[in-house]
Order: C-alpha cells, then structure tokens, then sequence
C-alpha cells in the first residue's frame, strides 16, 4: 500500500510508554514527524532522541492533560496536525463505589475532555486542507458494560459514540475519524491504575497483545481508514455478546469482582 503520510505531522497523547511509545515510534520510522505528549518529560525526551537516532524527527511537548491550560498550550504548539492518535488514558478497577472522585476527575478529563478538546481544536484545519486522520484509542469495554471498570468503560462508551458520529459527518471527504477497541494489551496500564486510591489489580494486567501489535495496527488503519478496528480481530465478536449473552454477564460479573477484590485485600 502508498505510504502517503510520509514527511505529515503526527501529534501522539500519552507517548511516554505503552501503546503511544510504540505509536510513536512506528510512525516515525514510516517517516511522519511526530510531536510526542505525556507529563513524563524525561521519558519523552528519552523517546524522541532513540527516534532521531534512526533518522526520524520528534519533538516533545509535556503536558499534563487534566488541566485546561496544558491542552491549549498542546493545541497552539503542536503545529497542523495532519494526525492526531488520542492515546492516553487511565483506569482503575474496583467496585465504582469505592473510587474517589479525586480518580474519576482525572479520568473524565483525561480520558474525555482531552479528547474532545484536542478533536475539535485540529478538526478544523483537516477539514480546511481536506486531508487528515484522527485515531482515538478505545476499548472494548465500551462495547460491553462490565463489573470493576464502571467509569473507565463508560469514557471509552463515550468514544466510541464521539468517534462514530464525527466519522458519519466527515463520509465522503478524506478527513477519517477511527477508533481503536483494544482488547487486553501489555503495558503500564495495570501498574498506573493500582497506583490510584483503592485501585485493585485490573484482572487482565499480565495478559494480551503487545503494544508494538496495536501500533502495526494502527498503521495499517491510516494506510486504509476504517471507522472502528478490533485489536485482536476477533473481539469483533463482543458487542453481539453483550447483546446475546448480557443476563449471563450480570450473574458472573458479580462474582468476578468479589472474587478479585477478595485476593487483593
Ligand atoms: N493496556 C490495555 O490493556 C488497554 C486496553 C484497551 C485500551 N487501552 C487504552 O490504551 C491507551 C494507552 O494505554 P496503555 O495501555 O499504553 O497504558 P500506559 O502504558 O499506562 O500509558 C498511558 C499513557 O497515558 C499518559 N497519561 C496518563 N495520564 C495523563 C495525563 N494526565 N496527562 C498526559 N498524559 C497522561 C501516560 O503518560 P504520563 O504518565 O507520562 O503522563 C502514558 O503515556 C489508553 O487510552 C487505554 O485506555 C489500554
């Protein structure tokens, strides 16, 4: 397939490790600029000089996305994005009752407002130069309610709804709006989310595919735009099993939790 991205402004949200570091450094070596995005300075600067060294191009821009001012300062720095990957984002698992609001608030921003903040501050221009792709990194809990990750598959629900309806607007021009519903992926994802108030280990920490397999992935979507992709491919069949099998999910899911929570304390 045409790479036509090649020398494109590729804008990458929570690139200081996981999916965005591998994001990030897979589009650099496809020869796009990338302008990288996280709060961990050091680790950014780390990223951007490995992807200089092999010839690539990166600049770093630290931003704490909670906060308004930071996701301005991301908009007015960053340049035209001709990509935009909103990767970062955090979880927590636990029964919903027990998280405080001190988490959900940093989840809600980061995992909604910065998105749709960063969407509608780069959407403009695409449309203006008619070109562009904005990547939003779901989760296939948003297809599927489940027990211990309330908040967190209701932000990614969120996306997923945000996503499609921009994706409608924009049929017919070459501006596309994806969303990624990942399954299980092996990165800091567990670490970050027990590190929170009353967070439990998420279930699926040590298990799934790596972050290098969802980049590829995400790759492949900008060569071939598509609306949703399933990382793995196979959880395409989720949503229809919420459909089908949701009175079974709200017996087992239940004893899941009580289960997890019980092993952790
Ligand atoms: N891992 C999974 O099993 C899985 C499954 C489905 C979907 N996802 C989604 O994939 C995305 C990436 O997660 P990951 O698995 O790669 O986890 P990760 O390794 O923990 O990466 C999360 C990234 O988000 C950034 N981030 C978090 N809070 C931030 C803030 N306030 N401001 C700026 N950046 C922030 C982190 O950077 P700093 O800490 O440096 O700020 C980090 O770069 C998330 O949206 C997640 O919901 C993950």
């Amino acid at each position: 397939m045409k790479n036509n991205w090649k020398d494109k402004l590729a804008i990458i949200t929570g690139a200081s490790s996981g999916i965005g570091e591998a994001t990030a450094r897979k589009l650099a070596a496809q020869g796009l600029k990338v302008v990288l995005v996280a709060r961990r300075a050091d680790r950014l600067e780390k990223l951007a000089e490995d992807i200089r060294a092999n010839g690539g191009t990166a600049r770093i821009l630290p931003a704490d996305l909670t906060q308004e001012s930071d996701r301005l300062r991301v908009c007015e720095e960053a340049g035209a994005a001709d990509v935009l990957v909103n990767n970062a984002g955090l979880g927590w698992y636990g029964y919903g009752s027990d998280m405080s609001w001190k988490t959900a608030w940093e989840m809600l921003q980061v995992n909604v407002e910065a998105v749709v903040q960063l969407s509608l501050s780069f959407l403009p221009g695409m449309r203006r130069r008619g070109a562009g792709h904005i990547i939003n990194v779901g989760s296939i809990s948003g297809s599927i309610p489940s027990q211990g990750i309330a908040l967190y598959g209701a932000t990614k629900s969120f996306l997923d709804n945000f996503t499609t309806a921009l994706y409608r607007e924009l049929t017919g021009t070459r501006v596309h709006v994806s969303v990624v519903r990942a399954g299980p992926v092996r990165t800091e994802f567990g670490e970050a989310a027990l590190s929170k108030e009353n967070g439990g280990h998420v279930p699926t920490e040590h298990v799934g595919v790596t972050a290098d397999h969802v980049a590829w992935r995400i790759w492949k979507l900008m060569l071939r735009p598509q609306r949703v992709i399933y990382v793995p491919g196979w959880l395409r069949v989720v949503p229809l099993t919420e459909l089908a099998f949701g009175w079974i999910i709200d017996q087992v899911g239940p004893l899941m939790l009580k289960k997890q929570k019980s092993v952790n304390g």
